[in-house]
């Protein structure tokens, strides 16, 4: 693109990343056309939610809209939902949509986000297996929940999880079956996973670790068991699989983008074709702090590389490097956790697991805190994101000690 001059920029995928660059772009004065276009036919939503409020009855998906309709009207970005993009011309800058129309850009932002990982055993076709990763999954789920429903929830992760409390809650029975030996092992350390898994029981839900589903039974087309791998089999009249999603990586992939678990991005979102950005769940990402690279599953993500691209396409300063970090809300416990957590770190937990109210930090052996994993600890959290974003050293025994207050903890 010309120096100066504000071309189009087409968004393909308009989830929590598509849409908040598309509403940046805006913000930071593009004048050129902005096209969104996105398979789901809603506008951009937030997905936290459909696992909690929106299990629990506290919202709808409309109260979800990361923007109202009429925004994009107002600040001129065309919306095109219920569009499958299938295939990229670089050459002519343009894309196919599986309609067979095409719309060509000046900038492309791959916004794509993940799908869910399948769980490839038999009985996974049958009435009453689930899945939770849009609206539309969550309204059928919710529609499905009664007091005294078996429910067995395949993946002890963040969508296994979330759900396992919202449906408890509901009255449901519950059992989250994990092939871990232990809980969240994706994204929390092993203290924090015991405490999350005391935490469910205690409120009613059997939790099944390193434990493999190997088929689903059914009778009339309806689950009715799940087998486990060591033969154990449970009844149960709704199953969900939560097990993970994979980057939704194909378009680019077949366009001959660098991608490797994720569509490889720079630290300004940029790919391998200096025409094409790509931004949330679908990149592998340089992560600052840590001089490594990584694929984010999260809002934070989401925001940080529509920031990135959006600076960037209108010459302003690159956003702030900031931790990445998630949250996630289980019955009445919020969980946040900030940085990654390293074999090598040492855990250092301050205020009391038996009281429901504390923080586990994780700081390098050169005493520099890395990580953080607070539980209802949300002054610690905060802390803590700050002092992981400016490499601050903050030595353990200072850390384990309460009569410290945090912010005298921290060394520059
Ligand atoms: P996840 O990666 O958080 O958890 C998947 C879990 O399934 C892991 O614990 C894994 O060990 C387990 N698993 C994998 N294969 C299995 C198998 N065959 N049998 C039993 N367990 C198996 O992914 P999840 O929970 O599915 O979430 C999907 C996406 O949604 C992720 O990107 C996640 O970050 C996002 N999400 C984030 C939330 C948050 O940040 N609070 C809330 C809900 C979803």
């Amino acid at each position: 693109m010309p120096e100066g001059s504000h071309g189009r920029v087409l968004i393909v995928g308009a989830g929590h990343a598509g849409g908040t660059a598309a509403a940046l772009l805006r913000q930071h004065g593009w004048s050129g056309p902005v096209t969104l276009v996105g398979a789901e036919e809603r506008p951009p939503y937030q997905r936290p939610p459909l696992s909690k409020g929106l299990m629990l009855d506290k919202v709808t998906p409309d109260d979800l809209h990361l923007k109202p309709h009429k925004f994009y009207a107002e600040r001129d970005i065309e919306l095109l939902t219920g569009r499958h993009a299938a295939a990229i011309d670089r050459e002519a800058r343009t894309v196919r949509f599986t309609d067979d129309s095409t719309i060509g850009y000046d900038h492309l932002v791959i916004a794509t986000g993940a799908r869910l990982r399948k769980l490839d055993v038999p009985g996974i076709d049958l009435a009453g297996v689930m899945s939770l990763r849009t609206a539309d999954d969550a309204l059928r789920l919710r529609a499905a929940i009664r007091p005294g429903l078996r429910v067995v929830v395949v993946g002890g992760g963040y969508i296994g999880l979330e759900a396992a409390a919202s449906v408890r809650s509901l009255g449901a029975e519950v059992r989250v079956v994990e092939r871990e030996s232990r809980l969240m092992a994706r994204v929390a350390s092993a203290p924090l996973s015991d405490f999350v898994a005391g935490y469910a029981r205690e409120r009613g839900v059997a939790i099944e670790l390193g434990a493999s589903v190997c088929r689903f039974g059914g009778r009339d087309g309806r689950v009715e068991t799940v087998q486990l791998d060591d033969g154990r089999e449970f009844p149960c009249d709704l199953a969900l699989v939560g097990i993970g999603v994979v980057a939704e990586q194909a378009l680019a992939e077949a366009a001959g983008l660098d991608c490797q678990d994720g569509i490889r991005v720079d630290a300004h979102a940029l790919t391998s074709d200096p025409a094409i950005s790509a931004v949330g769940d679908c990149t592998r990402r340089p992560i600052a702090l840590y001089d490594t690279h990584a694929r984010l599953e999260s809002v934070h993500n989401a925001v940080e590389q529509a920031k990135q691209v959006a600076a960037r396409l209108c010459g302003k300063p690159a956003p702030a490097v900031e931790a990445p970090w998630t949250w996630s809300d289980q019955f009445d416990l919020r969980l946040q956790i900030a940085g990654l957590i390293a074999p090598a770190d040492e855990a250092v937990v301050r205020g009391d697991p038996a009281k429901g109210s504390f923080a586990i930090f994780h700081v390098s052996p050169a005493g520099v805190l890395r990580a953080v994993e607070a539980v209802n600890a949300p002054l610690d959290f905060a802390f803590a994101r700050m002092a992981i974003g400016k490499s601050l050293r903050t030595p353990p025994a200072r850390l384990r000690d309460p009569a410290i207050a945090l912010k005298e903890v921290a060394l520059a």
